[in-house]
């Protein structure tokens, strides 16, 4: 079938360029090119394939109105109409491949009864494939339970994603930690059932590294200071920054941008037992300050500080971390945009505008040092949580600024991994937020001569 995108202002021009059956059959059902509305044309010939129009009311094909069209189209084969400019028929492959997916790993779903024929030789194309794959790499690891993606099995999908681009996967697991210099992350991981691990991988001998840095919890408990039900619900997807910064990896070997990748995730589960860390607890961590653990709740800025350190010390020409970091963050900004804190005003606004480009958004947030005394300990070099709870989502990324050295060009992401309502295309469960802002950010650093 064709598929052909009918403004307001082009559908009487069309009429117009029809045949009188064609024409009747538009006019009687009175379609008036209503965004979203899709009209099927009867076939007149063999020879003619069967079109589809579907209205665009008085807006044009951005990336949310592709995503919905697996959804709202006739079960069938797509074919894209050649009017459409490469922007727009990139938008559609890309908001299709998106709208497509389903999540079928414990009960048979039905897998889109539209599909999308890809244009030939679009380059594009190849790409949005690509992001498309990414994404739902991020959204199955997000919404596979922890029963079934612990720190282990989220190691096997690093080994994975290595093996894909022929990169070096390395793990440093359970009391090794201790010996290899990752104090807070064994601190936070050992109370649960699986060993918690550093997870690496390194590729790629050419070019600026790249450091990126993922929140693995595979889940949060909250640990002695227990979340309670409603709270805990969803944390599953605690692993959401360390799923978000593999699929950013595979995207950037899969596109071969001219960089060197560090990609470093901590993952642990936040677990409760005889041997979990403790309310009041003072941990030692790799950058060598101390921390008093004022709630074993705020653990991915532990996790985090170690992994943090630990990617600064190859001396990176950029750091990006993504964290499922606050519920302070949700408050603020709700569940659609994450939270951007960056090291650099310019930095900032680069991410900021790529964000834009790609329409995959995200707010900036402020570094704000005012607060820096919400993490002061009386016994410590810092505390994990302040007492006032003013600002969490602010506090927690400075908390992180205190293990990324002064001049390091950072980004920090604190972002949800989550659609809470059903929308056409864009299901309820697992979201690669960032995914596309980071990667047209890295591309536009990089790849620009
Ligand atoms: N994983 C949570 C943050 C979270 C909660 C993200 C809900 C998305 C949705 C994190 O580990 C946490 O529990 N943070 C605490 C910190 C507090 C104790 C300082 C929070 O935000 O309440
Ligand atoms: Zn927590
Ligand atoms: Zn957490």
């Amino acid at each position: 079938m064709l598929l052909c995108f009918v403004d307001e202002g082009s559908v009487s021009a069309r009429l117009d360029a029809l045949a009188m059956t064609d024409r009747v059959w538009i006019e009687a059902q009175g379609f008036n090119a209503e965004r979203g509305r899709v009209l099927m044309l009867p076939a007149v010939a063999a020879a003619y394939p069967n079109r589809v129009w579907i209205g665009l009311g008085s807006g044009r094909i951005d990336l949310a109105f592709a995503q919905a069209l697996p959804d709202r189209l006739y079960a069938g084969d797509y074919r894209l109409e050649s009017s459409l400019t490469a922007e727009q028929i990139s938008t559609v492959v890309l908001g299709f491949a998106l709208g497509s997916y389903r999540y079928g790993r414990y009960k048979t779903v039905t897998p889109c009864a539209a599909r999308l024929v890809l244009p030939e030789g679009h380059e594009q194309s190849q790409m949005s494939a690509h992001v498309a794959r990414a994404d739902r790499l991020a959204r199955d690891l997000i919404n596979t339970p922890a029963q079934d993606l612990g720190p282990r099995e989220l190691g096997e999908a690093v080994v994975a994603v290595a093996e894909r681009h022929g990169a070096i996967a390395q793990e440093i697991v359970g009391d090794s930690l201790l010996e290899a210099g990752f104090p807070a992350v064994h601190a936070v991981g050992r109370s649960a059932a699986q060993l918690p691990r550093l997870l690496t991988l390194r590729a790629g001998s050419q070019g600026p590294l790249v450091a990126l840095v993922g929140k693995g919890v595979c889940f949060d408990t909250g640990g002695l200071d227990l979340k309670p039900a409603a709270g805990m619900a969803l944390m599953k997807k605690d692993m959401g920054g360390a799923a978000i910064a593999l699929a950013v990896a595979d995207l950037v070997l899969a596109m071969r941008l001219p960089v060197r990748l560090l990609l470093v995730i901590p993952a642990v589960e936040n677990g409760v037992g005889p041997n979990a860390f403790r309310p009041g607890d003072v941990l030692s961590t790799r950058k060598g300050l101390t921390v008093e653990v004022t709630n074993t709740d705020a653990e991915g800025r532990l996790v985090l500080a170690d992994a943090l350190t630990f990617a600064a010390e190859s001396q990176p020409d950029l750091i990006i971390d993504f964290a499922t970091l606050t519920g302070a963050a949700r408050v603020a900004l709700g569940p659609e945009l994450p939270a951007a804190y960056a090291s650099h005003d310019s930095l900032q606004d680069a991410l900021s505008a790529a964000a834009r480009t790609v329409a995959d958004p995200l707010w900036p947030m402020p570094l704000w040092s005012g607060y820096e005394d919400e993490l002061q300990s009386k016994i410590a070099d810092l505390q994990n949580a302040s007492s006032s709870g003013f600002a969490g989502s602010i506090t927690a990324a400075l908390f992180l600024r205190r293990f990324v050295p002064m001049e390091q060009a950072w980004l920090h992401l604190d972002l949800y991994a989550w659609n809470p309502k059903d929308r056409p295309g864009r299901p309820v469960g697992a979201e690669a937020q960032t995914l596309r802002a980071v990667f047209e950010l890295l591309r536009t650093r990089y790849c620009t001569p």
